[in-house]
């Protein structure tokens, strides 16, 4: 059903037939010759066929306008949504078409598999017909998301289907989100007692079997959008695995949006896949021309292209992440909004750190006669379905983490989608009638440049905090576990070397009572090790404060405009030598001030950041308690601070090396301050740094860094520093070492034979 269709995006007449109109209207000075003989061209045209001139510019434009003159879908869902109850909605869902059978198959299996296209209503429908069919009598019906805003979007718009079902008079505490339905992402639980639906990150799951093995609470598991292979989810497959042989009366769900079912299948020991038919139109694809260089212009052009020459529907453009995705939005209004008599067009971002008030605004339907563009990362991809798209605009990128063995740490980098998520993308513009795909890269990139499909997070990302918790979990040897597909060996033994450094795991690589303690918290472990290790310098009270902060996006605010006025206000908050103590300061200040709203603006705080780094320290506290570890304070010792800081910060270690320039002690990566660092005014730039992230940009950049003591760091890490080495300390490192890696390679061999063997039997 797909054809294929050449485009020209980047060639010269489109282009120009934006521009041209710009300057018409602006009265700029005229282009190249070849502009004007476009203009010209255009021109003639328009008198012929009664159009305005830059509407005619590109071949496909005058093809879609012919194409659609009798479209059946004239009338795009967002209408339908508007007009239609929740109730019909949910009966005009695909899945609805398939509930009896798809129950029967759920009740005769532990395990099911269900494929379906986006849209189909697996996220939004499977729970409720769970629980609407008495499982929920048993344990709550959770369902699993590898994304943060999938968990809270999902949730709320289930929660106001379950509310649809009881008369508005009726309507109590329980019908509105976190009564029935509810959902828990790291840091934030927003469930009740009485909530029967639980809409969780695999991340909070995964966490929560710590505490129940068995995941007792839970009477069915919905595991959701497991093609997209995130780590959390892999991991979870293995101890689900586990977990539905102990447990009989335990449904498992696996949803997934496209094939790759059968290894799902396979991996339950041939558990049935359910198909829900779809209910899909044709869509109408084209590629670029020509290689595009920036592709968030190339975006911006494409989208104004539609707008000016196509017939309405909403326009959905998949970019990577918060910068790209403003810029596509800034400059497409700025531009809708340079030209004269041009018609509405409602520009809308998504991404996971976009409040929730605006995330929501993406599934309401634009007023009459407005088109809407959403602009988002690849959550909309199959996370997230807003109706009535009709075009596709596909930049070819997504942000991925990538563990970067160089610097041994995740660094997140724009990398080519793979075919698989380039198929998902344009289909998203055939849900709800026939739609085109615009793909910014040529068809030659498409076959030869992108992988067949993605590679899972376990085998590209640091598994520092999956080897502690499988640890906790009692699974010694990690080969051993039952991996979906195996993450590098070499992944895993440095995993295991980082965890080993920070004393969570002994020589053996048994876990250590601190490395059992720091897996109680949700924190990555460096900074889980420094909260722990606070407790005996007694300042755990101060680390508490640092390490909530560290666990929301930045508070300071720099509005565009008052750049300088915002330095000025931050600059107020140094503590010198140390961003985190400046961190720290920030909020006792705000503290003082009883975390005002006007106070914050003022000093250019974000307050509602402010209150979310509250409620983060709360939830930190009471797992302190939890553990009956008391609280104590240093009394705003910086010195103290700084030496604790130090303690879990071995990786991120730096030596001087020129002016604001330092190179990493254990990696050699050179890296710089970053001009609003705390340090980066000081009148010296100290011997020894220690940061939270390094940021890779034009250079690579610190951010968040703490001068710190070079003695601090031979007697915090001695198997890494010393300050002058004696023959005999030298001896003894090396030999700790060679132990370390004899114990290391020997587990791994181990378990690389019960692998094998494994395999053989196989
Ligand atoms: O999971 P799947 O892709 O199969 O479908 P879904 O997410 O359950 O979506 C079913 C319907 O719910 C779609 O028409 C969505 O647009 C709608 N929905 C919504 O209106 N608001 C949300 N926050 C989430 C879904
Ligand atoms: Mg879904």
């Amino acid at each position: 059903t797909m054809r294929q269709r050449f485009w020209e995006l980047g060639d010269s007449k489109m282009g120009d037939a934006i521009a041209g109109k710009n300057t018409d209207t602006k009265g700029g000075a005229g282009g190249a010759d070849e502009q004007q003989q476009a203009r010209a061209d255009a021109k003639k045209r328009a008198q012929e066929e009664d159009v305005v001139d830059y509407k005619k510019s590109a071949g496909f434009a005058q093809h879609m306008k012919t194409d659609n003159k009798d479209d059946p879908s004239k009338s795009a869902t967002s209408d339908f949504a508007k007009h239609k109850s929740i109730k019909e909605q949910r009966r005009y869902l695909p899945v609805f078409s398939v509930r009896e059978q798809l129950l029967d198959v759920i009740k005769e299996n532990s395990v099911t598999i269900i494929v379906g296209e986006t849209g189909s209503g697996k996220t939004t429908q499977l729970t409720q017909y769970l629980m609407e069919e008495g499982y929920s009598n048993f344990g709550m019906v959770g369902c699993t998301q590898p994304r943060r805003v999938a968990a809270m979007s999902v949730a709320r718009r289930v929660s106001e289907e379950v509310a649809a079902n009881t008369p508005v008079p009726n309507r109590t505490e329980l019908h509105s989100l976190g009564g029935l339905v509810g959902y828990a992402i790291r840091f934030e639980d927003v469930t009740s007692p009485q909530t029967t639906i639980k809409y969780m990150t695999d991340g909070v799951l995964l966490r929560e079997s710590l505490r129940d093995p068995d995941l007792n609470m839970y009477s069915c598991i919905v595991m959701d959008e497991a093609h997209e292979r995130s780590l959390n989810t892999d991991v979870l497959f293995g101890i689900l695995k586990k977990i539905v042989s102990r447990r009989s009366d335990l449904k498992l769900i696996v949803t997934s949006a496209t094939l790759s079912a059968d290894l799902f299948s396979n991996f339950f020991g041939g558990a049935p896949t359910f198909r829900i038919p779809g209910r899909t139109f044709p869509v109408e694809m084209f590629y670029a021309k020509t290689v595009q260089e920036d592709y968030v212009l190339a975006a911006v052009k494409q989208v104004l292209q539609i707008h000016f020459n196509s017939p309405p529907g909403d326009i959905l453009v998949f970019c990577t992440g918060q910068e790209d995705i403003e810029g596509v939005c800034t400059l497409v209004a700025e531009k809708v909004g340079s030209i004269d008599g041009c018609s509405p067009l409602l520009v809308l971002p998504m991404y996971s750190q976009l409040p929730a008030d605006m995330q929501a605004k993406i599934f309401e339907a634009a007023e009459k006669g407005v088109r809407k563009v959403v602009v988002s990362t690849n959550v909309a991809e199959t996370s997230l379905t807003v109706d009535g798209i009709k075009y596709v605009i596909d930049t070819g990128f997504s942000k991925v983490k990538v563990y970067n063995s160089k610097i041994g740490m995740d660094t997140l980098n724009v990398t080519p989608v793979s075919k698989a998520n380039a198929k998902q993308r344009s289909g998203r513009a055939g849900r709800t009638g026939p739609g085109y795909a615009f793909r910014l890269y040529t068809d030659r990139q498409f076959r030869e440049e992108l992988l067949e499909n993605s590679v899972p997070e376990i085998q590209r990302t640091n598994l520092s905090n999956v080897v502690l918790l499988l640890k906790s979990l009692g699974v010694d040897n990690l080969l051993e576990f039952d991996f979906m597909s195996p993450p590098p060996q070499q992944t895993l033994e440095s995993s295991l070397y980082q965890l080993w450094v920070l004393g969570a795991l002994d020589n053996t690589g048994a876990l250590t009572d601190m490395g059992r303690a720091m897996s109680e918290f949700p924190l990555d472990p460096p900074l889980s090790k420094m909260l722990l290790f606070s407790v005996s310098m007694g300042c755990t009270d101060e680390l508490l404060t640092i390490v909530a902060m560290l666990s929301v996006p930045s508070v300071f605010f720099r509005p565009k405009d008052r750049e300088e006025e915002s330095d000025a206000a931050r600059e107020k908050f140094f503590v010198p030598e140390s961003d985190h103590c400046t961190l720290l300061n920030v909020y006792l200040r705000a503290k003082q001030h009883g975390f005002n709203n006007d106070w914050c603006t003022k000093h250019f705080v974000h307050s509602k950041g402010m209150q979310k780094a509250r409620e983060v320290r709360a939830q930190l506290v009471d797992l302190m308690q939890q553990q009956k570890i008391v609280v104590k304070g240093c009394g705003g010792s910086w010195d103290v601070v700084r030496r604790t800081i130090c303690s879990a910060y071995f990786y991120n270690s730096c030596q001087i090396k020129g002016i604001g320039e330092y190179v990493n002690m254990l990696t050699g990566i050179q890296s710089c301050l970053h001009p609003s660092s705390a340090l980066y005014g000081l009148g010296y730039t100290p011997d020894f740094v220690v940061y939270h992230e390094l940021i890779s940009t034009s250079k690579e950049y610190m951010s968040c860094v703490t001068a710190v003591d070079g003695q601090w760091l031979a007697e915090l890490g001695p198997m890494f520093f010393s300050i002058k080495e004696s023959f005999a300390t030298r001896i003894a490192k090396k030999s700790i070492e060679a132990e370390r890696e004899a114990r290391m390679k020997a587990e791994m061999d181990k378990a690389q034979g019960v692998m094998d063997a494994r395999k053989a039997e196989k």
